[in-house]
């Protein structure tokens, strides 16, 4: 696992957004992850300029979600499809159908998350996915607790995760209380993983996720199962980390040919 200390989230998004790049110019097919959440918008913001300036198309890529609420409309603003619309979609050139999300409004669920698999699989798998965390350690939706084994499937999100989502809806009791997400053996699958992780109230998840136990009490430790897996945090996401200069000094002398 690689860990990236950035001074800010803007230079986090400028990181990324160079990944992106790299990976849409050397594939004929690039295939992202995008996660919702406030996070990924610096990554989000910054594609767009650069589409905007001409440097970047997404014409080629296609894109799969996370996750997405049980219950909410098509339509509804909080809803993770709109939101990626919103956010990224209409800011630059993806194809039309390009980006998907699981069905969480299914009648048959099991059978929903099952089609979400194989369209993920038909596609050739995730080449780069971006992935926020909980302050409960959760990556997508896989609350702790999450088998380390699973597959996309309904999860039911714990009180401390509709508390914290609630800041996007009118009151906690709008906050749904079920979600499908992709499963942590799912995401576990993508090529590369980048987390990205900002602000002192993510800086104890970051810690148990990077440097403590491999856990399903922490879903996001199970990165460090994974041979590609890239952590950007800002210094306030990385106050807890016990080889924070070690991280560093590894960054400042990075070979320039690796990238993230
Ligand atoms: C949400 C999403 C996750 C996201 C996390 C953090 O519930 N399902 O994909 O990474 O919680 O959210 P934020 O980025 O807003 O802090």
């Amino acid at each position: 696992m690689e860990v990236v200390i950035v001074a800010d989230r803007h230079e986090a998004g400028g990181l990324v957004a160079d990944a992106i790049a790299a990976l849409v110019e050397r594939s004929p097919a690039p295939v992202l992850g995008l996660a919702t959440g406030s996070t990924p918008l610096p990554v989000y913001r910054e594609l767009a300029r650069r589409h905007a300036s001409g440097r970047l198309s997404l014409a080629t890529a296609r894109a799969f979600l996370l996750d997405e609420y049980v219950g909410l409309p098509a339509d509804h603003p909080q809803a993770y499809r709109s939101f990626i619309r919103r956010e990224l979609e209409a800011h630059v050139d993806f194809a039309a159908d390009a980006v998907q999300g699981p069905d969480a409004n299914a009648t048959d669920i099991p059978a929903g998350c099952a089609a979400y698999e194989a369209a993920i699989r038909a596609a050739g798998g995730v080449d780069l996915q971006l992935l926020g965390i909980g302050t409960d350690g959760h990556i997508g939706f896989n609350e702790p607790g999450s088998s380390l084994a699973s597959r996309t499937r309904i999860k039911t999100l714990t009180d401390q995760t509709r508390r914290d989502n609630s800041r996007f809806f009118a009151s906690l009791d709008e906050v749904p209380r079920h979600v499908v997400t992709q499963g942590i053996g799912t995401i576990l699958e993508a090529s590369h993983l980048v987390l990205l992780s900002f602000g002192e109230a993510k800086a104890d998840a970051t810690a148990r996720a990077v440097e403590g136990p491999v856990t399903a009490m922490v879903p996001a430790s199970a990165l460090q199962l994974h041979r590609h897996a890239t952590v950007v945090v800002d210094e306030a996401a990385a106050a807890d980390l016990r080889l924070a200069d070690y991280y560093r000094e590894t960054w400042a002398h990075k070979p320039s040919w690796q990238g993230l």
